[in-house]
C-alpha cells in the first residue's frame, strides 16, 4: 500500500522478510569495507546516527560542512551500492538513471535526526529513495519551508519512502525509534538507506 505523507510516497511493506534479511547482509558487506563513523556537524556537535556510504559518492558532514565525497574519511573509495537497494530504486524512482550514492544511517535506541532538507544534490528532478530496516521510526514531514506544519508516520522495516516531485525539498526528520518493534537486527536499532543521484 502507498501512503501519501505531505507529498512523500511511502510504499509500505515494499520488501518482504527475505529481501530485508538479504539487504541487511549486503549492508554488512558495505560496513566491513567502509566502517560506520559518527559525523561531526559544522557547529562542532556530533550527529546521533552513525553513517557510511556506498556508490560513486558518499555524503559527509564535518566541521567544514555538508558535501559529497568520492572517498571514505579513512581514504578508500566507497563500496558498490547493494544490489537490492538498486532494484528498489529501479522499481520506485520513476527515473531511468541509476543512483550514484547510498547513504547508510544506523540508529541505535536513542538516535534521532533533526528536521532538514536533502539539498546537496545538483538536480532536484531526481528523487531521494529511502529504505527502512529494523525498528520502527517516527518520520516527521513538513513543507519546503522550515517551521511549517508537519505530519508524522511510523516507518517500519521494509517500507520505502520516495521524496520526489513537489515533495523533493520538504523538510523531514526522525523523532524517535520504537525500540524492540522489529527482530530483523540482532541487537535492535534501525538502518536507513537513502539513494540519490548526486551530479
Ligand atoms: C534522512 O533523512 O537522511 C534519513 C531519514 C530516515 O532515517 O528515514
Ligand atoms: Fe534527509
Amino acid at each position: 500500500m502507498i501512503v501519501d505523507v505531505g507529498g512523500i510516497k511511502v510504499h509500505q511493506g515494499a520488501l518482504d522478510a527475505g529481501q530485508q534479511a538479504e539487504l541487511v547482509e549486503q549492508v554488512r558487506r558495505v560496513v566491513r569495507a567502509a566502517p560506520l563513523f559518527r559525523p561531526e556537524t559544522k557547529r562542532g556537535g556530533k550527529m546521533s546516527v552513525r553513517m557510511t556510504s556506498a556508490g560513486r559518492y558518499g555524503w559527509i558532514s564535518d566541521r567544514a560542512g555538508y558535501r559529497y565525497e568520492r572517498t571514505h574519511p579513512d581514504g578508500p573509495e566507497w563500496p558498490p551500492i547493494p544490489a537490492i537497494a538498486k532494484d528498489i530504486w529501479r522499481d520506485v524512482s520513476g527515473v531511468s538513471c541509476d543512483p550514484q550514492s547510498c547513504l547508510i544511517n544506523f540508529y541505535d535506541a536513542d538516535a534521532k535526526m533533526g528536521m532538514h532538507q536533502d539539498r546537496d544534490e545538483a538536480n532536484f528532478e531526481m528523487p531521494v529513495v529511502s529504505i527502512s530496516l529494523g525498528d520502527d521510526a517516527l518520520f516527521r514531514v513538513g513543507g519546503p519551508e522550515r517551521g511549517g506544519k508537519t505530519q508524522s508516520i511510523w516507518l517500519s522495516s521494509g517500507d520505502v519512502a520516495v521524496m520526489g516531485g513537489e515533495a523533493r525539498l520538504n523538510y523531514h526528520g526522525i523523532d524517535r525509534l520504537r525500540t524492540g518493534s522489529s527482530t530483523l537486527l540482532p541487537h535492535g536499532g534501525r538502518i536507513n538507506l537513502t539513494l540519490r543521484v548526486v551530479d
